[in-house]
Formats: C-alpha cells, structure tokens, sequence
C-alpha cells in the first residue's frame, strides 16, 4: 500500500511537471540550442549555470547547437553591428568558426563555449585564442576562418537561424528545444533546466530515467 501510495505521488509530480514545461524527447533525445553572444553575463550565467550541469548529467540524451549571434545587425556590406560593439563581433566570428571546426563534437563545443563565456573571456575581452587552443583546435584554421568570411557561409547560416528565435524570444541567450519556439520553455530554461530535461526524459519509458527533482 504504502509502495502503491509513493509510486502514484512520483508519477503525478512527473505528469504536473512535464504539463507545466511541455518539453518532449523527439526519439529519446532533447536538442538545445542557445543563441548567444559573447559579452553577454545572461548568456555566461546560463551557460555555467544551468547548460553545463545539465550537460554533464545528460549529456547522451542531448544535442547541442550554440548560434553566436545574438543582436547581430548585418550591414549587407560586409560589415556588422553587434550588441557590445566590435569585440564582440570579432568573438561571436570567433565562436562561429571554432564551433564549425567541431562540428559532430558536443562535448568539445560545450567545454570551448564555457571557456569563451567565463572570464577572462578570451576572444572577447582580449582577442586571444586561449580557448581555441585549450580545445585542440588548428589555430591557423580557426585564424584562417576568422579572417575570410567570405570563404563561407556561417555568418549567413547563423544569421537565417538566429531569426526566428531573436524575433519570438528576444533575449540573449534565448533558448530553444527541439527546434520549436517557446517563451514559456525558453524562461524556464533559464531557471531549471536539467530539471525540464529530467521530466521530459521520465516521461519517455526508452530512456530509463525515472525519478528527478524539481
Ligand atoms: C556599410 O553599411 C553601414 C550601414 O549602412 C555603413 O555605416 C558603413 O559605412 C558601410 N561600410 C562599408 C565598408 O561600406
């Protein structure tokens, strides 16, 4: 009886839970992705605080996607205008190319991203490569990368899918899962996110995660 009481009082928590934030395993996964930019300290406390733990536990459940681009305004020119002023171009530029060069590699552009967005903020703040270089990442390629955006279509790429998340959510990081645009998940996010994942992972029986905490 007593078991019988506990399993219903876990399982209406989860269900309360999972209504409230509406996120959904899409195969037995949760893709995030954040928009960012470099300066930004709402973009660096999301990353340390809620990302990274919530990568570290659920790592084999998630696919990560990072967009520096943030409120990038493109001239059409050749030249852009970011929110904190041409640093942070030179750095989103930075994390878009470095980000690029570890395609496939979660694990890696997590770690690089965390390492771009605490201090000293390498690429930001001191025009440096020490982050590039903690990855393992070809400095003359990511170099070569940063200095030729016209060899490539990143800046276009991040530019298209920056658009729809800045336009609903506009706020850096905004965040989204599963390629679906919501405030709602996006605020949650911001507080609770392995929480989020935890419930919506609960909810799906292939994944075999079964108890979390609010
Ligand atoms: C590009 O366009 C912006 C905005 O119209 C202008 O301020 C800037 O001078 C232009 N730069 C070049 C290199 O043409």
């Amino acid at each position: 009886m007593m078991v019988a009481k506990k399993l219903f009082f876990s399982f209406s928590i989860i269900l309360t839970c999972s209504w409230a934030s509406g996120l959904q395993t899409v195969n037995g996964r949760i893709k995030i992705t954040t928009v960012t930019t470099s300066a930004c300290l709402d973009t660096v406390n999301f990353i340390r605080d809620e990302l990274v733990p919530a990568y570290l536990t659920y790592m084999n459940y998630l696919d990560i996607e990072f967009i520096p681009w943030g409120r990038t305004v493109n001239h059409g020119n050749g030249t852009f205008t970011c929110q904190f002023g041409d640093n942070d171009c030179f750095a989103n530029r930075l994390h878009r190319c470095v980000l690029d060069l570890l395609k496939g590699y979660d694990y890696m552009q997590v770690l690089y991203m965390a390492c771009e967005l605490s201090p000293p903020y390498p690429g930001f703040a001191q025009g440096s490569y020490a982050c590039v270089r903690e990855m393992g990442v070809d400095i003359a390629k990511a170099n070569y990368c940063v200095n030729n955006p016209d060899r490539d279509t990143l800046d276009e790429a991040a530019e298209a899918a920056a658009a729809g998340p800045m336009a609903t959510i506009n706020f850096v990081p905004a965040i989204v899962f599963n390629n679906v645009i919501d405030v709602n998940d996006h605020n949650q996010a911001r507080r609770r996110l392995s929480s989020m994942i935890c419930f919506a992972l609960a909810e799906d029986p292939t994944t075999g995660i079964f108890s979390c905490q609010i």
